[in-house]
């Protein structure tokens, strides 16, 4: 897609698929000596914003880890802010991403989350479903190895005689959907903490300190930047590559 304002990159080799760990909330919050679930609600504005951004940009899929498997453990008052900004969220912003013909999708385990928090997320997924704008996935009480263990045993159920990656990846939480091309962890921590670890096999991954509210469109850009100066092999030599998807170096 063509950049619309100046702030924006040429995007020659796009991500089609950026995944976001958007950690600092709290970090954030503490810095002006406010509480840290303020933090999470100025992360929740910079998301939607990003949303936009990444749809503008020509971004295809963006998917973001708002609540992992192991948030539960945060204290209680954490926990049911967080819960309760997704379910605003839901309540309040999903008509007008649909408006926007965004695609929206929950990933995660729906049976801790409350009754009506689980049917807001099947009425969203269902009515934005046939969407053809930007894919917005929400991890919400999601974990990679869950991840994993549910595909193995929903397979498992079927049947069949061999765990194979075509069959496993229909069970696997985005497996129809491009695999992660760029991760992005904000907060200056280095590891991707369970996040989708079938679907990040190959991504590329971009540590920033900046925090998650402070991370900006600009910011956004120079993880793109920084992505299209990677060389992808997937196994290859560099010399194996075609001229356009070899580096200088
Ligand atoms: C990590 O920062 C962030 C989270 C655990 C939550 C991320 C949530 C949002 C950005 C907004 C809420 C979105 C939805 C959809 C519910 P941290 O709290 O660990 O920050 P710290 O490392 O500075 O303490």
């Amino acid at each position: 897609m063509k950049s619309t304002t100046q702030t924006i990159p040429e995007h020659t080799s796009l991500p089609r698929h950026i995944a976001i760990i958007m950690d600092g909330n709290g970090r954030w919050a503490k810095k002006r000596f406010m509480p840290r679930v303020l933090g999470h609600k100025k992360g929740l504005d910079r998301l939607f914003e990003m949303v936009d951004y990444c749809h503008q940009i020509g971004i295809r899929n963006l998917t973001v880890f708002a609540f992992s498997t192991e948030n539960w453990r945060r204290p209680e008052e954490e926990v049911s802010f967080l819960m309760g900004l997704f379910m605003k969220m839901l309540q309040e912003k999903v008509r007008g991403m649909h408006q926007k013909n965004y695609r929206l999708k929950v990933i995660g385990y729906r049976h801790r989350l409350s009754t009506q928090v689980r049917e807001l997320v099947e009425e969203t997924e269902q009515l934005t479903a046939n969407n053809t704008g930007i894919t917005f996935t929400i991890a919400v009480d999601y974990g990679g190895r869950q991840d994993l263990l549910q595909a193995v045993n929903q397979l498992l159920q079927t049947g069949v005689k061999e765990v194979t990656e075509d069959n496993l990846r229909e069970y696997i939480a985005l497996g129809n959907e491009p695999e992660v091309d760029l991760l992005i962890r904000t907060g200056g921590e280095s590891r991707i903490s369970n996040f989708m670890l079938w679907q990040l096999a190959y991504s590329e991954f971009y540590f920033t300190d900046t925090l998650w509210p402070d991370f900006t469109d600009k910011h956004l850009d120079e993880a793109i930047q920084s992505f299209q100066l990677r060389e992808r092999r997937f196994g290859r030599t560099g010399e194996q590559l075609p001229p356009e998807e070899q580096r200088p170096d």
